[in-house]
């Protein structure tokens, strides 16, 4: 009998966000690094604590629409073009799970330029604040060169910010940016190959917790995430996951089980977000490399879901 699962929905979010970044070695923690200055800059200039945490979610899960290499790789330049699907894509996904929907408009709008006030609204939507911050955060982390050692980059990464204070970015969220440039720790922490417990400890003072329905609501979530990158995945997991539940009951497991069998469908592929689209894609034979990045998948996902604690082991 499996018993009952209790995690966080921070956990949880953490996985996908390692996942999604697991497709280059130039993205990896870009996630965790927009997540964390996000947050800074929504403390520094004061927002609650509540807004707070869900820039932390919002900065961990900012680019889930951008499902192919090429297109996270285009989103590393600086000014980065057709930058609008992504993030639509992003909010379609999220809006309707209730306890990530409050996140869903900030990355709607996360690559709307400030434009002189303009960008306070969209299409005659109005743009969160939110949204500002997360667009500066993310400028900030592509801005710093990963080869480079960071404190020598302060300097220019913070002209380049200033350079486009009103057009690209909300001036004051610029001047907030500034204060934080001048702590050192600010830049060690968010280069820091620790990062996810640095996140953890400043997300703590709010845990969300996920039930099994809230579980399964978010598993499918991801299975969308992960078989959309590919028309010849495009209904892989979710079928994987609708055989498990089918084949658990006829023989004879238990509501609860047959739920988790479901959830276990629909993850069971997550590792393969780390593979890109060009090569589950490619219509020719895989070459000997291609073949091991392939391989390594199921190793990601079982790497990557074992971070998920259980909240009944652990002290919160
Ligand atoms: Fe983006
Ligand atoms: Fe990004």
């Amino acid at each position: 009998m499996i018993k009952e699962l209790r995690v966080s929905l921070f956990d949880v979010v953490m996985c996908l966000s390692d996942a999604i970044d697991l497709i280059s070695q130039v993205l990896v923690d870009h996630h965790k690094r927009v997540s964390y200055i996000a947050f800074n800059i929504a403390t520094e200039i004061g927002l609650c604590a509540e807004e707070q945490n869900n820039l932390v979610f919002a900065g961990l899960l900012h680019d889930s629409g951008a499902l192919s290499l090429k297109e996270r790789l285009d989103l590393l330049r600086f000014e980065a073009e057709n930058s609008y699907r992504h993030a639509e894509v992003g909010y379609l996904l999220f809006k309707n799970f209730e306890p990530l929907s409050k996140i869903a408009p900030l990355i709607r709008y996360h690559h709307i330029y400030w434009n002189k006030g303009q960008g306070s609204t969209f299409k005659g939507n109005k743009v969160p604040i939110g949204s500002h911050i997360l667009h500066l955060a993310d400028r900030v982390a592509v801005a710093i060169k990963r080869k480079e050692e960071i404190l020598g980059q302060v300097k220019g990464i913070c002209e380049r910010i200033e350079k486009n204070s009103g057009k690209m970015f909300m001036p004051e969220l610029v001047d907030a940016f500034k204060n934080l440039a001048t702590k050192e720790y600010f830049w060690l922490e968010a280069i820091s190959p620790s990062i996810s417990s640095i996140l953890a400890h400043k997300s703590k003072s709010i845990i969300i917790e996920l039930d099994v329905k809230e579980l399964l609501d978010l598993a499918k979530l991801f299975c969308q995430i992960i078989d959309f990158r590919s028309r010849f995945t495009a209904t892989h997991s979710s079928g994987v996951a609708a055989t498990a539940e089918t084949m658990s009951r006829l023989i004879g497991f238990s509501e609860r089980e047959c739920q988790m069998m479901k959830i276990a469908g629909y993850l069971h592929d997550l590792g393969k977000l780390a593979v890109s689209p060009e090569i589950l894609e490619k219509p020719g034979k895989l070459s000997k490399e291609e073949f091991y990045i392939i391989k390594s998948h199921a190793f990601h996902t079982h790497r990557i879901l074992g971070t998920i604690k259980d909240l009944d082991t652990i002290n919160v």
